[in-house]
């Protein structure tokens, strides 16, 4: 049997698992941490799975047809991801972005020739942008009333609201770890943005084993845009709080019932896991992954934990933050 692909649709998913030993060893850790490298997807981030299971689940229901338009708002992997599998399955795409997101976002969904469009070039959103204090959420209300529309040959994807993005973790990453692990697997740690990671692959690992221990990290106030912090150094990309909040805030693809626990991370955090683990283990990532790990150490060091397994996900590779101050000094 020959091993040629045909669609980097066929491509997704199946992204390894690494314990990281020297990371495990320069701290003393008693538990093992493993973590699942979603940047071996064909576009380098955990996002492919979500814009496929969205994308085919459209055509599946006859609601697209190649040619048609497909739309979006993102903080930018998900954007990157749904524009290479609409370029390879001949749609159109058009995203509307945070400004704030890392340039590179920007140049590699026009590269997949994927239309951007940043909300502050957009009056209205720039608008209530300005009267929210940098409310993503509050911008993402206002599109969607008037710019996200599904039509005759638009079609809204919809991360958030799509129950497609927890499924494809369900279908996915939640049977990928079990596999790999052999179903040993005590603690399960991911960061939250819309909630599909944490919820999908929590409530697949639950319903195998209800002891797995569901971890969900959110990032803290210091590293959220507010009135007395309106540019946070470094901000947590796609992640949001889920925790304490105002209901109407909640990310909308997130299951309240499938995690035991919440840790809060601030960015300067994440950052230092993240440059930690590029030069124990050779592992490039980006900032939510840091937060991920950095709240995996917090737990891999309690008395309890002594011989657990725990899996931490790694949403994207850290070189689509070139271009931010993730990697200055410290
Ligand atoms: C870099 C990064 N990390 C983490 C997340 C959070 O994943 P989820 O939306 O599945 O909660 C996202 C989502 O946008 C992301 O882009």
């Amino acid at each position: 049997m020959g091993k040629i692909h045909h669609s980097i649709t066929e491509l997704v998913g199946h992204t390894p698992l690494l314990e990281l030993t020297n990371y495990e060893k320069k701290h003393g850790l008693r538990a093992e941490l493993i973590a699942k490298l979603e940047y071996f997807n064909p576009n380098q981030s955990v996002k492919d799975r979500i814009a496929r299971a969205m994308i085919e689940n459209a055509e599946a229901k006859g609601l697209i047809h190649p040619g048609d338009t497909l739309v979006e708002t993102t903080s930018g992997n998900t954007g990157i991801a749904e524009a290479a599998i609409a370029a390879a399955k001949g749609y159109k795409y058009q995203v509307y972005i945070q400004d704030q997101v890392s340039h590179e976002r920007f140049a590699v969904i026009q590269a997949l020739g994927g239309e951007t469009i940043k909300l502050s070039t957009v009056p209205a959103v720039k608008k209530v942008l300005d009267e929210t204090n940098g409310d993503f959420m509050a911008a993402v209300k206002y599109l969607k009333e008037h710019h996200l529309k599904t039509d005759n040959t638009r079609y809204f994807l919809d991360q958030v609201g799509n129950p497609e993005n927890a499924g494809a973790h369900r279908e996915t990453t939640g049977p990928e770890i079990w596999e790999d692990t052999d179903g040993k697997i005590d603690i399960f740690i991911a960061a939250v943005g819309t909630g599909g990671t944490l919820s999908g692959t929590g409530e697949f690992l639950k319903a195998r084993n209800p002891s797995v221990h569901i971890i969900g990290v959110q990032p803290g106030e210091k590293s959220m845009p507010s009135p007395e912090n309106p540019h946070p150094k470094i901000e947590i990309t796609g992640t949001h709080p889920f925790s304490g909040i105002p209901e109407d805030h909640m990310p909308g693809a997130l299951n309240r019932d499938i995690y035991d626990e919440v840790i809060t991370i601030e960015g300067e955090e994440a950052a230092a896991a993240v440059q930690e683990v590029a030069k124990t283990d050779g592992i490039l990532v980006g900032t939510s992954s840091g937060a991920a790990l950095y709240a995996a150490l917090q737990v891999a060091k309690r008395a309890e934990n002594k011989g657990k397994r725990i899996v931490v996900l790694f949403p994207d590779t850290g070189l689509r933050y070139l271009s931010t101050n993730l990697f200055e000094p410290r």
